[in-house]
């Protein structure tokens, strides 16, 4: 707890653009619960270079992503925005609980399984401790609650159980964080192969719909949408293109995916296509225009940046002192002193 409420932690990756899963399944519960908890909201770019990255890029990245938090309706007077990197307390809670986790847990992750095939030349240490930051990132804030897609279930609960083994040896450190996962959007799939999931890193860019995508872009990439030969649009397993095109459509309409399948009973995938990319056009549309205002206002971005990374240090900072003295670390003379 903070003050009154509880606390909200949660980060994206500064890789690749951001799709509309990404949006979707995350930034936009981000924004639907930011009032009723205390919101730490992180850009992690040290997640980022577990995959070779070019500096002026993933720089470049980095600050639009947090651009796009902001964008997307988080106020950044109430909530925490901040790059991961500017608060050391990350990497230093990440070796410590690193001593608390086992190498067998963490060659389950599928993840990094997934990632280590994809980038078979750079099987790095990073790639293979990634969940261990993810759960210094989430444990330093005692978060309450993290909401993310369902590709992240597994390393959240990771996190939970780094956090119950440690509590277990020297009492109650941490909080025992929950998942939010929304209803809907959890898992967006693949434009081309509803089989996989929606993801920055696919190569065929008509897979993906990018949160900076231009209207006509997003209504091409769903008019080429793979669906079946059924003709009917139904909410079932049995229709997994169709399926992922009512989720998309629902999450940005707001309508059950029973009311979807009544407003398009008896209608083609033609004009379903065309709504559902009229829909996503009506929620990016705003939202790419703020991301352009907001890249002209570089003073106040810069000034969002400084006052929340020295926020984010405070808090993060008490937790790492109170676990540096659990595991038994001296006391700063300093800090003795001042008490
Ligand atoms: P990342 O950057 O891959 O994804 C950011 C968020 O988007 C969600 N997501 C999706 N949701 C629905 N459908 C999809 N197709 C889809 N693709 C991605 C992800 O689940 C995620 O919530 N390791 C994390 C970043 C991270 C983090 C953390 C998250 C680092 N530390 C602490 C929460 C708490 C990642 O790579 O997410």
């Amino acid at each position: 707890m903070i003050g009154d409420k509880k606390v909200l932690f949660s980060g994206m990756q500064a890789t690749g653009s951001l799709t509309l899963g990404n949006y979707l399944g995350a930034l936009k519960n981000w924004v639907s619960l930011s009032d009723e908890y205390e919101c730490f909201y992180s850009v992690v770019d040290m997640h980022s270079i577990t995959v070779r990255q070019d500096p002026a890029e993933l720089r470049k990245r980095a600050r639009a992503l947090l651009i796009l938090y902001i964008a997307a309706g988080l106020d950044p007077e109430k909530n925490t925005i901040y790059y991961q990197s500017h608060v050391s307390a990350h990497a230093e809670l990440a070796w410590i609980l690193n001593c608390f986790t086992y190498m067998g847990e963490l060659s389950r992750m599928t993840q990094f399984k997934d990632k280590s095939a994809k980038h078979g030349d750079n099987i790095n240490a990073g790639l293979f401790t990634y969940p261990v930051l993810m759960a210094a990132d989430i444990l330093l804030y005692q978060a309450d609650v993290v909401p993310v897609g369902i590709d992240q279930m597994q390393h959240l609960e990771l996190t939970r159980d780094i956090a119950m083994r440690f509590n277990a040896i020297y009492g109650d450190v941490f909080t025992i964080p929950e998942a939010y996962v929304g209803k809907q959007g959890a898992k967006i799939m693949s434009l081309q192969d509803p089989s996989k999931k929606m993801s920055k890193s696919d190569e065929n860019p008509n897979a993906s719909v990018y949160l900076m995508d231009d209207p006509d872009t997003v209504r091409r990439k769903l008019k080429r949408a793979v669906t079946d030969s059924e003709g009917a649009v139904r909410y079932r397993d049995e229709q997994p293109g169709v399926k992922n095109l009512i989720d998309i459509y629902s999450v940005c309409t707001g309508k059950l995916p029973e009311e979807v399948e009544r407003e398009f009973e008896g209608r083609g995938y033609g004009e379903f296509k065309e709504a559902v990319g009229e829909a996503v056009v009506s929620v990016l549309s705003p939202l790419q225009k703020r991301v352009k205002e907001l890249e002209k206002e570089k003073e106040y971005i810069d000034t969002v940046i400084r006052n929340n990374a020295e926020k984010a240090e405070m808090t993060a900072r008490r937790t790492l002192r109170k676990v540096q003295k659990k595991v038994g670390f001296p006391e700063r003379v300093r800090e003795r002193e001042q008490k």
